[in-house]
């Protein structure tokens, strides 16, 4: 037996049902047999899985690339080692762990691609079992909630803002995950923040938690790339979390400095290639770099936490509302409807 093994071979998991129609239930529980222990894997007791816009947009069907009929969902997790396998090398006991994203991005050269709850199964599981390669060491410092939220959201976060440095102006798309993430890093780091939102409630919920941030409604302002360049005395800022992708993107790059970052991390509004008619004009004119973010390695992942580390970051005050694990379909929902301001978290 793997050193560690305990005598569960069953676990508990929130697979998708596939229905797709508005109204109908999105996951079942089921109670199945576990993966089975490879040598050079581990079992993993999961403490808190947090949820992202994708998994509730892949139990909507709404995912752009195909995804594993029935899986289960989401991707970031974490947990405890209970068991590994006999030729583990990295990886004790008790250690806190979380799976990458992309299980095939280790170093950020490979060619595949395996995207956990899209190619593989995800995590939304009392148990789970990942190689060891495919895991991160997690802060010591962060509870279960916290630390469940850095694979996706706040490796993708940190892999926006890669380059930045004090003083520079970033401006931050929405309210969601991502951006809260994005938030809380560039505080950190010293940069001037505009965050935008179309709603004014939680703009002021993110003004009161977050005092000198910028804000801009982006529904009651339509021109907000001007609405930019006035707060930044017609300069632009130096850097962009794209979260709206082709209805916002061209605006994105309008309000930008000569020279900037353009971040593409999200797709969240209609996407439709009208919009995208002065694209080129528009990059060689501000001489953006328009940067695709697909989250990140294994690398970024371990930097991200050694960042954390350093300095000792908590994330408890990105975490919006916690679900019992009881209560995953309510999670995923509220997710769906767009109510959360920073992360959703379901503890187990
Ligand atoms: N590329 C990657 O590696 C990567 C990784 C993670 C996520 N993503 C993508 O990034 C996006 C955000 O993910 P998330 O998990 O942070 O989502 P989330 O928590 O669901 O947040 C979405 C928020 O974005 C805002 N929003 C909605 N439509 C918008 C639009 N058209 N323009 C600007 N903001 C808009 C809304 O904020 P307000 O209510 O304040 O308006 C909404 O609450 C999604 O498209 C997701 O698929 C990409």
């Amino acid at each position: 037996m793997p050193t560690g093994s305990s005598d569960m071979i069953r676990r508990r998991a929130f697979r998708r049902t596939d229905n797709y129609m508005p109204g109908t239930l999105k996951l079942k529980l089921v109670e199945e047999v576990l993966p089975p222990l490879e040598p050079t894997s581990v079992l993993i007791k999961v403490h808190a899985v947090s949820l992202n816009y994708r998994d509730a947009n892949i139990a909507n069907g709404g995912n752009p690339w195909p995804v594993l009929p029935n899986g289960i969902l989401c991707n970031d997790a974490a947990g405890e080692v209970i068991a590994i396998g006999d030729k583990v090398k990295g990886l004790l006991i008790g250690d806190r762990v979380g799976p990458i994203t992309d299980t095939k991005n280790i170093s950020g050269r490979e060619i595949g691609r395996s995207w956990l709850a899209a190619d593989e199964d995800g995590v939304m599981a009392d148990h789970i079992v990942f190689d060891e390669n495919v895991l991160c060491k997690l802060p010591d410092h962060l509870d279960w909630n916290e630390a469940a939220t850095i694979p996706c959201a706040g490796v993708t976060a940190w892999s926006a803002l890669k380059g930045m440095s004090i003083g520079q102006t970033v401006l931050i798309q929405g309210t969601g995950g991502v951006s809260v993430f994005a938030l809380n890093l560039a505080k950190a780091a010293g940069l001037r923040i505009i965050l935008t939102s179309s709603s004014d409630a939680k703009l002021k919920q993110m003004s009161e938690r977050y005092p000198g941030i910028l804000t801009i409604n982006y529904s009651s302002t339509p021109d907000w790339d001007q609405e930019v360049m006035r707060l930044t005395a017609e300069e632009g800022v130096d850097i962009v979390v794209e979260n709206g992708g082709t209805g916002s993107l061209v605006k994105s790059l309008k309000c930008t400095r000569r020279g900037a970052v353009v971040s593409q991390v999200g797709y969240l509004s209609k996407q439709d290639p009208a919009d995208l008619r002065e694209l080129v004009p528009t990059i060689i004119d501000r001489r953006v770099t328009l940067r695709g973010i697909n989250a990140g390695s294994k690398y970024d992942m371990e930097d991200f936490c050694a960042a954390l580390s350093a300095a000792q970051t908590r994330l408890h005050d990105l975490i919006d509302k916690i679900f019992p694990f009881a209560e995953a379909e309510d999670a995923v929902e509220y997710v769906w409807q767009g109510k959360q301001v920073g992360k959703i978290v379901l503890r187990l």
